[in-house]
């Protein structure tokens, strides 16, 4: 009787003990285990949109070939460096501001960073509204996370010191003109319409030119040079593989718009039961994203194949693919999108756009305030997720996607084609399709 009420009491302690000690060595002995059980406390979507925000799906960024870059340069006090401000949609806008600061690390200038010119939404083939007017648009932040793209190069590039606007150095009255600068100008040689021949005598080339124009001897006060918007110029081969990876990830979508596109791709993997992780990169086996380049501003444009052209591409893509779900991302008509979607139900494919897959009340608010250019930010980010992803070679867009889903996996041992009839690119994840140069130009100029 005795004994059982002693071993009774044992118990008592040594059962809860043994499973204190038990747990505590489990979840030390494996940390990951821990977070991972933590993780079941926190709402599933939530915790899918967090884990999208902190991991790209190119993996993490590093900025070390941009220092190597910039220790190498020559860097000259008071002599600045301003860039027009481009309009357009995000794959324009991005080349054309990386392409500013790319020169800028040439020059060893400090920059001032350009804007982005917003389109009329009335008329989306009115890119650049009120030309006449001396506008400098909207600050990089209309699509751009400017804390990352500032925290960036003041870790990996602190010898450029970067300046929001001209209004930050409102007290130096020598910067209010400004030399202008241009490729021609400088007498830069260009190959293939406009790549830069050989880009290492470029900085010679740019100091004559600011020396002529203002000979350090007489120069009293900071001067500034104005470069003419720049696009397809520096080949990003000739700075290496690395460089070429990361250089372009400065300039990040805002996160509000990355939010949207976690928010949605969750509403999507729930509804189809996707079993996406966005800690793990692409899975390819998720969807197919179609980027349908047929609203106004390219079909007026002769360069863009027509609608037919493009759907007939983009539906034998996903027929191919065998994968029953395309989200289609377009800014194109109504009647385009009906099109679209009845073809690929005769082929028993579903198709989805963004509206479709963002019915949460303050998202769906949120993306209503957006223009037509950073809507289009939302779904760049959700064509990145994407299984698989296609669109058409004349778009600057596609063309960012395609190379930078290339950087979520070792792409550099990639079976790609280039040429062949339609195709311009393909990889394990992205199909490019088109004819014509300007595709090659813009692989070759694109940092992703
Ligand atoms: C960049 O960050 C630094 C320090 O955090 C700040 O002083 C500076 O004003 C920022 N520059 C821009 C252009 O936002
Ligand atoms: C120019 O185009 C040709 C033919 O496509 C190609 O072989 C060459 O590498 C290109 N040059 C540059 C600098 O991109
Ligand atoms: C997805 O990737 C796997 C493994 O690399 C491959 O076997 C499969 O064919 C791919 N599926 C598609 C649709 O590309
Ligand atoms: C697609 O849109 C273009 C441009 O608005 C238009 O010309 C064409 O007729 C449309 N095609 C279909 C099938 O809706
Ligand atoms: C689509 O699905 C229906 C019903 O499952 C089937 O009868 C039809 O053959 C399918 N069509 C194609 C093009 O696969």
């Amino acid at each position: 009787m005795l004994a059982s009420s002693q071993l009774f009491n044992l118990l008592k302690f040594a059962v809860p003990l043994i499973v204190i000690i038990w747990t505590v060595a489990y979840f030390t002995t494996s940390p990951s285990t821990y977070r991972e059980y933590l993780r079941t406390f926190k709402d599933e979507k939530k915790l899918f949109i967090s884990d999208f925000l902190e991991h790209e799906v190119d993996g993490q960024f590093d900025g070390s070939s941009i220092a190597d870059l910039c220790k190498r340069k020559t860097w000259t006090p008071g002599l600045f460096l301003s860039c027009d401000s481009p309009a357009g949609g995000v794959g324009n806008v991005k080349n054309a501001h990386l392409n500013c600061i790319r020169f800028a690390i040439e020059m060893g200038a400090e920059l001032i960073l350009p804007g982005i010119i917003r389109r009329n939404d009335k008329n989306l083939a009115d890119v650049y509204p009120n030309a006449k007017a001396p506008i400098r648009g909207d600050e990089m932040d209309y699509f751009f996370d400017m804390d990352h793209l500032n925290s960036s190069l003041s870790t990996y590039c602190p010898q450029l010191r970067v300046y929001r606007s001209l209004n930050d150095l409102w007290e130096v009255p020598s910067l209010l003109t400004a030399y202008p600068m241009s490729i021609g100008e400088l007498g830069i040689q260009l190959v293939n319409t406009s790549i830069i021949e050989k880009p290492s005598p470029v900085s010679t080339q740019i100091k004559t030119y600011v020396n002529q124009k203002s000979p350090p001897a007489d120069r009293k006060h900071p001067v500034r040079f104005n470069m003419r918007v720049t696009n397809w110029v520096w080949p990003t081969e000739s700075d290496g593989a690395e460089f070429a990876r990361h250089f372009g990830r400065i300039l990040r979508v805002r996160t509000d718009a990355r939010e949207l596109a976690a928010a949605a791709l969750f509403n999507l993997h729930k509804r189809f039961n996707l079993r996406i992780d966005p800690r793990q990169g692409i899975k390819n086996d998720s969807f197919v994203g179609v980027h349908l380049r047929t609203e106004t501003d390219a079909a007026s444009n002769d360069k863009f194949p027509s609608y037919e052209e493009q759907a007939a591409y983009y539906l034998d893509y996903a027929v191919r693919s065998g994968n029953p779900l395309v989200f289609l991302a377009t800014g194109a008509t109504q009647a385009n999108i009906t099109a679209f979607v009845e073809r690929a139900r005769d082929f028993n494919i579903t198709t989805v756009l963004k509206k479709d897959i963002l019915f949460d009340p303050e998202y769906k608010a949120a993306l209503d305030k957006f223009s037509y250019d950073q809507r289009s930010l939302v779904d760049y980010e959700i064509l990145l997720r994407a299984g698989l992803m296609t669109g058409t070679s004349e778009s600057p867009f596609a063309w960012n996607l395609a190379m930078r889903r290339r950087n979520a996996y070792d792409g550099s041992s990639a079976v790609e084609t280039t040429g062949g009839d339609y195709v311009q690119f393909k990889d394990r994840f992205s199909t490019i399709f088109g004819k014509g140069e300007a595709g090659r130009i813009m692989q070759a100029t694109i940092w992703p």
